[in-house]
């Protein structure tokens, strides 16, 4: 399915900033850009260069990514604050689209314990900074931090207030990574229906995945009328991590009349995308880590790998090629069957009778009760002594 104009899902990538924040994953300057780069390849929507206030190195990092990237906008993160907010349009200069990312926390408890603010405080603050941010930049972004542990009446307020300042996308952050996927979605189906002016703005999640569930609430956002989501390459982010990009695109992408819409990533580039950020910053993922991982087109059972010369609709879901890896493997181990034995000898050129291949197929199991992996050279030295070769 194409995705239209206004319908499609926008993907915000914030790698470079909630990613960029856990421990492991700090980037220099010259990482950042080469990230960029990458991921204005990719077709990324937005890409959120960084807090621009945090640091004379945050504000360079920002600044150089906005004078490099063209085709997606580049988004800086603000406080509720004239000097953040001053500093993140400066650093935006030179972008051909930028976006100022505003935000302050909704819920009671991050009020009470965190900003030291009363509820109409918060609410004046948004509309002098929302309004502060639009005399600087036409595309404004606002977030409500904690937005899913708020109170429903008092969230609302504060989007309508940012609507009507100016405000173009509105992120509805599920912070801590404390929603469950039919609470979240019924929150966007609430936003949608009950905040007034809501058609002039793009809906937006955001979600970390504490509970492991960050990827599957964004796919509610989605369900219930999100149309940006923000996520990282790998789903590297605070604590536990930020909602997987690369997951999100091959749900959608996979599912396409479930969901009935799609992002503009150009998915082939998933896997490039995911080595190169782990090359930059020497953090790595689980080799089950879904689309990207090492085995995630790997089979090793010799039933699922008999299937998989047949047909491999019958044990995959998409194409590795689609997200960028050359292959699926067979990886020949000890539960792998006389198929993949004789197709693998036959890529290695060996074409064996059948007394031979049932030779080769007691050697090769005797070795792979020993052995994790085997090899191609164990192969070829297996299929030789079948053969009877000297
Ligand atoms: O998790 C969060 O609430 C954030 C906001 C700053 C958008 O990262
Ligand atoms: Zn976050």
């Amino acid at each position: 399915m194409s995705a239209t104009a206004t319908d499609h899902v926008r993907i915000f990538d914030t790698t470079l900033r909630d990613g960029e924040q856990s421990p492991g994953c700090s980037m220099t300057t010259p990482q950042k850009l080469l990230m960029a780069s990458m991921l204005a390849d990719l077709g990324v929507d937005v890409i959120e260069a960084g807090f621009a206030a945090a640091s004379p190195d945050d504000f360079h990092a920002v600044s150089s990514i906005a004078k490099q990237v063209r085709g997606s906008s580049v988004a800086a993160l603000a406080r509720c604050q004239r000097n953040d907010i001053e500093r993140a349009a400066a650093a935006l200069e030179h972008a051909q689209a930028p976006r100022i990312h505003i935000f302050i926390a909704t819920s009671d408890l991050h009020l009470e314990h965190k900003l030291r603010m009363t509820r109409q405080q918060v609410l004046d603050s948004i509309v002098e900074h929302v309004t502060l941010a639009r005399s600087l930049c036409a595309d404004v972004e606002f977030s409500a931090e904690d937005a899913s542990r708020s109170d429903l009446g008092f969230l609302v307020q504060a989007l309508e207030l940012a609507i009507e300042h100016g405000a173009t996308t509105l992120n509805i952050p599920d912070t801590v990574g404390y929603a469950v996927p039919a609470e979240y979605g019924a929150l966007f189906a609430h936003l949608k229906a009950n905040v007034r002016g809501i058609e002039r703005a793009v809906l937006s999640s955001h979600c970390h995945d504490d509970l492991g569930l960050a990827v599957a609430n964004s796919l509610a956002a989605i369900e219930n009328g999100a149309r940006q989501v923000e996520c990282t390459i790998n789903g590297i982010g605070e604590r536990a991590g930020n909602a997987s990009m690369e997951e999100i695109v091959m749900a959608l992408r996979t599912r396409p009349q479930h969901f009935g819409t799609q992002t503009r990533i150009r998915t082939q580039k998933l896997y490039p995308a995911s080595r190169q950020l782990i090359a930059v910053t020497g953090s790595v993922i689980a080799r089950n880590k879904a689309i990207v991982g090492e085995n995630a087109f790997a089979h090793e059972s010799g039933i699922h790998q008999h299937g998989m010369l047949r047909n491999r609709a019958t044990y995959e879901i998409m194409s590795p090629e689609d997200v960028g890896v050359s292959r699926s493997s067979l990886v020949l181990g000890k539960h792998s069957g006389r198929a993949a034995l004789s197709d693998r000898l036959k890529q290695l050129g060996f074409e064996l009778d059948e007394a031979s291949l049932n030779q080769a197929f007691a050697a090769f199991k005797t070795l792979a009760d020993r052995k994790k992996e085997v090899f191609d050279a164990d192969l070829e030295s297996i299929a030789m002594g079948a053969r009877g070769d000297e």
